[in-house]
């Protein structure tokens, strides 16, 4: 018959001898790392648009996702408002839940969250979940960069012109304007809609404009052009606040950076400014 062994002591490989019983809070400490705790990786992957969960798992087990800067292992969890994780050095996001995607848009599709009859849409270019929506819109053949996201409070305030967030344009005109078509636009042209407020805007090169706005009124840089007598031939948006990103291709996006959201709230809370 075996003799229970006492619960606070150990085997010894010739004798048995008390076990010394860690401190309470290390054995707190230890209990706490064995629980699973937080979200499952995949999942956050998933939820901020990476893709399906299998997807997301594929690649953590590539080792292009890391968490607080190390490797990520299938199978980790993560407290979002704490860890930082990255795919690709890239950080997912800010705030859990809600995904900031920036896409260039190729021409000719259109910038409605859905359309089942019309045109491609550009919601039809990003991850299906989360379902994101396009901040303002974009003339069906207007091409550029376009911010997608399910931040509504965000949405709203890039979209009210009070905010003033700046968009720019090239816009490629028939003809050369002159200095002094160019200083009209700049100050503002009357539009049957009112007057258009002071712009930047400059000629990088013959019958090219490169025109920053912060209104956002339908179709305003082509009546802008057609008023001054120079009609646009092609329009890419290439500005939206702080955004640039020249190397995403037509169709292609990407996640936000979280220092580029933050700087993207930032310039939606600020007052409206004059250009110049
Ligand atoms: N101004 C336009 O005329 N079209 C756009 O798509 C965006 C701004």
């Amino acid at each position: 018959m075996s003799i229970p062994r006492p619960a606070n002591r150990v085997a010894d490989s010739d004798h048995e001898r008390p076990a010394l019983e860690a401190p309470l809070w290390e054995q707190r400490a230890a209990m706490s790392a064995a629980m699973p705790q937080g979200e499952r990786l995949q999942k956050v992957l998933a939820e901020r648009g990476w893709g399906s969960r299998r997807v997301c798992e594929d690649l953590i087990a590539s080792g292009r996702v890391t968490v607080n800067g190390e490797t990520a292992v299938l199978g980790r969890r993560v407290d979002t408002s704490n860890d930082m994780v990255e795919v690709d050095g890239v950080p997912i996001g800010v705030r859990p839940g809600l995904v900031y995607s920036l896409l260039t848009t190729p021409d000719g599709v259109i910038t409605t969250a859905h359309d089942p009859l019309g045109p491609p849409t550009v919601v039809e270019l990003v991850p299906p979940e989360p379902r994101v929506y396009p901040v303002g819109r974009l003339d069906l053949d207007t091409s550029g960069l376009l911010l997608l996201t399910n931040d509504g409070d965000l949405a709203n305030r890039l979209a009210h012109p009070s905010h003033g967030v700046e968009k720019e344009y090239l816009a490629e005109v028939r003809g050369r304007p002159s200095s002094g078509v160019v200083r009209r636009l700049r100050e503002g042209v009357e539009l049957d809609d009112g007057r258009t407020a002071p712009a930047r805007v400059s000629q990088p090169d013959p019958g090219v404009l490169r025109i920053t706005i912060h209104e956002g009124r339908n179709r305003q840089v082509r009546r802008m052009c057609e008023a001054v007598g120079y009609p646009v031939l092609r329009l890419v948006r290439v500005r939206i606040g702080p955004l640039r990103d020249a190397s995403l291709a037509p169709g292609q996006w990407r996640e936000l950076t979280t220092a580029e959201v933050r700087e993207l709230v930032e310039a939606a809370s600020g007052d409206k400014r004059p250009v110049r």
